[in-house]
C-alpha cells in the first residue's frame, strides 16, 4: 500500500517507475522477487550459528575457483527458486557453471552473485547479492548468448547487502541509482535515504595492498602516490579501506565517495583480476554511474565491454569520478607513472 507519511515503500517506487514499458515493468518485478528471497536470506545470515553452520565449507570450489559453502549453495536455490513465477528466460550464477534456461517465454536473462564476499560469513562482516537484469535478444539462440551484451544494455542491476541494515541499492530503467532499507519488523523495503550522489573527489581508497608485487607499473605508481599523501604529486592525505566484501566497499563509496580497484596482476589466473564482468562489474558500474559516478577497466568505461563468456573476469575500478580519470591517466599518460629522473618532482607536471 502507498505511505502518505512514512518513508516510500519498494513496491510503490517500482509501480511509479515501471511505467508502460514491458521490458521495465519485467524488470520490476525481478525487483521484487529479488526483494522477497532478500528479506528471507538476511533472515538466515542474521541467525548465524544459531541456524546451523552456513560458512560451512562444501570441500569444492565454484566456477571461479572459489571454496563454495552451505550459504553460497542455499543463497544459489532461494534466487533461482524466487524467478520461477517470473518472465525470466535465463540465469547465469557464479554458483552455477552453465547458464540455467527458465521460461522460454521470458523477457528478461539474469545474472547473479547469490553470495557476495562469501569468505566473510564466519567473520561477521557483510556480504551480499548482486544481480544483473538484461533484455533477451530477439531470435533467441542458446541461453548463453543473452548474457553476452555490454552492460549498458542493462535494464536494472545493483545489489543487496547483509550487513547492521540490510538494503537493497539498484538502478532500474533510466531511473537514479535508489536505496530501500529492509524493515526487519515488518519483511518490507522502505525508502529511508536520499537518491545516493557519488562525491566527485576522493579521499579514501579500496585496494588489497598485499597484492602490491604483482601489480603493474601504473597501479603501484597510482597507489605510492597516494600513500605519499600531502608529501607526494598529489598533495593531500588520503585513507585506505578493505573489506573483502565488494558489496561493503561499494556500498560505502555510494555513501562517502572514494575508490575502488581490483585491477590484473601477475598471478596466474589474475590477469583480468579477480571479479567477474556479467554478475559484479557490470552492476555496480550501471548503479555507479547512475550515481554520478564512473566505473573502468582502468581505462574502458565497464559498460562498454563486450563480454567473450558468462563467467569472464574484467580488472575493475569504480568510484569518485575525478579519481577513476586520474587512474586512466596513470594508465596512459608516462608522466604520471614513470618513475624516470625527468620526472623526479611529479608533483610540477600534474595539472
Ligand atoms: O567475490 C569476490 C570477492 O570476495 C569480492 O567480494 C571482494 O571484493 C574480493 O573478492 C576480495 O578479494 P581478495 O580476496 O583478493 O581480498
Ligand atoms: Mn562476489
Amino acid at each position: 500500500m502507498p505511505q502518505n507519511n512514512g518513508p516510500k515503500e519498494l513496491e510503490t517506487y517500482l509501480e511509479e517507475v515501471a511505467g508502460g514499458d514491458p521490458h521495465v515493468r519485467a524488470a520490476a518485478g525481478v525487483l521484487r522477487d529479488v526483494a522477497a528471497a532478500a528479506s528471507q536470506l538476511s533472515r538466515i545470515i542474521g541467525l548465524g550459528r544459531l541456524g546451523g553452520h552456513p560458512g560451512a565449507s562444501l570441500g569444492r570450489m565454484n566456477v571461479d575457483g572459489d571454496v563454495q559453502k552451505e550459504l553460497d549453495v542455499l543463497a544459489n536455490e532461494i534466487f533461482v527458486d524466487s524467478f520461477r513465477q517470473s518472465p525470466v528466460a535465463a540465469v547465469v550464477s557464479e554458483e552455477m557453471k552453465e547458464p540455467l534456461a527458465l521460461d522460454p517465454a521470458g523477457l528478461l536473462a539474469v545474472a547473479m552473485d547469490p553470495l557476495d564476499g562469501s569468505s566473510n560469513i564466519d567473520t561477521n562482516v557483510s556480504v551480499g547479492t548482486i544481480f544483473s537484469i538484461l533484455p533477451v535478444l530477439a531470435g533467441r539462440g542458446n541461453a548463453e548468448a543473452h548474457f553476452l551484451q555490454p552492460g549498458r544494455k542493462q535494464i536494472g542491476a545493483g545489489f543487496v547487502i547483509y550487513g547492521p541494515q540490510t538494503s537493497i541499492l539498484f538502478a532500474l530503467g533510466a531511473g537514479q541509482t535508489q536505496i530501500f532499507t529492509l524493515d526487519r519488523r515488518d519483511g518490507r523495503f522502505y525508502q529511508t535515504l536520499p537518491a545516493p550522489v557519488i562525491a566527485a573527489e576522493f579521499t579514501e581508497y579500496a585496494i588489497n595492498a598485499s597484492n602490491y608485487r604483482h601489480w603493474e607499473a601504473p597501479v603501484r605508481a597510482f597507489i605510492d602516490d597516494c600513500e605519499e599523501g600531502a608529501e607526494g604529486p598529489l598533495k593531500r592525505d588520503y585513507n585506505m579501506r578493505w573489506t573483502g566484501s565488494l558489496v561493503a566497499d561499494a556500498y560505502r563509496i555510494f555513501m562517502r565517495g572514494g575508490v575502488f580497484l581490483y585491477p590484473g596482476d601477475q598471478r596466474a589466473g589474475y590477469g583480468s583480476g579477480r571479479l567477474r564482468l556479467l554478475y559484479e562489474a557490470n552492476p555496480i558500474a550501471l548503479a555507479v554511474e547512475r550515481a554520478g559516478g564512473s566505473a573502468t577497466d582502468c581505462v574502458r568505461p565497464i559498460l562498454d565491454i563486450v563480454p567473450s563468456s558468462v563467467h569472464a573476469k574484467v580488472p575493475l575500478v569504480f568510484g569518485s569520478p575525478a579519481c577513476v580519470g586520474l587512474v586512466a591517466r596513470y594508465h596512459s599518460d608516462p608522466q604520471f607513472s614513470d618513475r624516470a629522473p625527468l620526472f623526479g618532482n611529479r608533483g610540477l607536471i600534474r595539472p
